[in-house]
């Protein structure tokens, strides 16, 4: 199978001590000093995290999102995460202590495109997939872009608005299926299922969340960029246990890898309902 892209250039590996660790709602948001990833992160990226010591049965690296840098200061360079306790590798993360070291692999993956211009842009978050959003709105109000942001998530300690992130968009709006903070239900209800005003969208949530702007954005003739969410072995390109369909511009479709050609991609060029499977016709798909 014939891949053209290749793992981001600027990755390295390091041994990153946890600078700080503090809760946030149902997350836990970490620091870790990185210098080298903190200088050449774009908002999108993502680092993969070596879980336990060297005689840990979690083999495999996971992924999280990179929430903001800090290129220069007392640690040479920070770069923070926010973690959701989901299994054993996230939980054993959430558990470090100020001082303990991680072995961490980035930035890992491509970035959220900007545009050359100024535009009105829409970031919407699902749960913690908030975070990598905030460096975004800094990267495209720096462009003069309008930045509004939507949140959503199943309740209130599971919206990940920190203050000075609030202070990156012109408009924040919130929804939770319980009603516990903003308004009671999904967030693609805040905008009535429509776009008006928006002229393209940036997402990272569930997959069925980016589906279902991907639907929106496609009734409305605006771009949506989703960084999705797809389970993830080994992190740097060799495994293909993140591959999923995704159509190229001459309609051919081809299993792509969420950790090199991703986690971003044009929601309207994934095939959302294919997802799991190969479809017919993919490229390089034996009959
Ligand atoms: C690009 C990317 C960015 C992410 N960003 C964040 C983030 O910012 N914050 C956060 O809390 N979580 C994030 N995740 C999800 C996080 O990687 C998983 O929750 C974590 O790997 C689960 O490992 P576990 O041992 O706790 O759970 P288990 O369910 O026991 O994991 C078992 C195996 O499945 C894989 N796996 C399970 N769930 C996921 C998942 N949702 N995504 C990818 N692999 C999974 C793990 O890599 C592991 O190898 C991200 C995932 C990806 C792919
Ligand atoms: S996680 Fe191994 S190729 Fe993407």
């Amino acid at each position: 199978m014939a891949h053209s892209a290749s793992i981001n250039p600027d990755v390295t590996q390091s041994e990153c001590e946890v600078i700080s660790k503090r809760k946030v709602g149902a997350y836990h948001h970490l620091t870790l000093a990185a210098p080298a990833i903190a200088e050449h992160a774009k908002p999108g990226n993502f680092l993969a995290i070596s879980i336990g010591d060297m005689k840990s049965s979690m083999l495999l690296r996971r992924s999280f999102a990179i929430y903001q840098t800090v290129p220069r200061g007392p640690f040479g360079g920070t770069v923070e995460i926010i973690v959701a306790p989901h299994g054993p590798g996230s939980t054993w993360i959430t558990q470090r202590a100020p001082h303990e070291k991680l072995d961490v692999v980035g930035p890992l993956g491509n970035a959220f495109k900007i545009p050359k211009d100024p535009v009105r842009a829409l970031l919407v978050g699902g749960g913690y997939g908030s975070a990598p959003l905030f460096a975004l709105a800094e990267t495209l109000r720096q462009k003069n872009s309008r930045v509004e942001m939507a949140i959503g998530a199943a309740t209130a300690d599971r919206i990940f608005a920190p203050v000075e992130g609030k202070r990156s968009v012109h408009s924040l709006m919130i929804a939770t299926e319980d009603g516990s903070s903003g308004a009671k239900g999904r967030v693609t209800d805040l905008f009535d299922n429509s776009l008006s005003a928006i002229d393209i969208v940036y997402a990272c949530g569930p997959m069925g969340m980016l589906r279902a702007l991907t639907e929106i954005g496609a009734r409305a003739g605006v771009l949506v960029q989703c960084a999705v969410e797809e389970s993830m072995a080994c992190g740097v390109g060799l495994c293909m246990t993140c591959v999923l369909p995704v159509q190229d511009k001459d309609g051919v479709i081809k299993m792509l890898r969420s950790c090199i050609e991703g986690p971003i991609f044009d929601g309207s060029a994934v095939q959302w309902d294919a997802i799991g499977t190969i479809p017919p016709g993919t490229y390089g798909a034996h009959r």
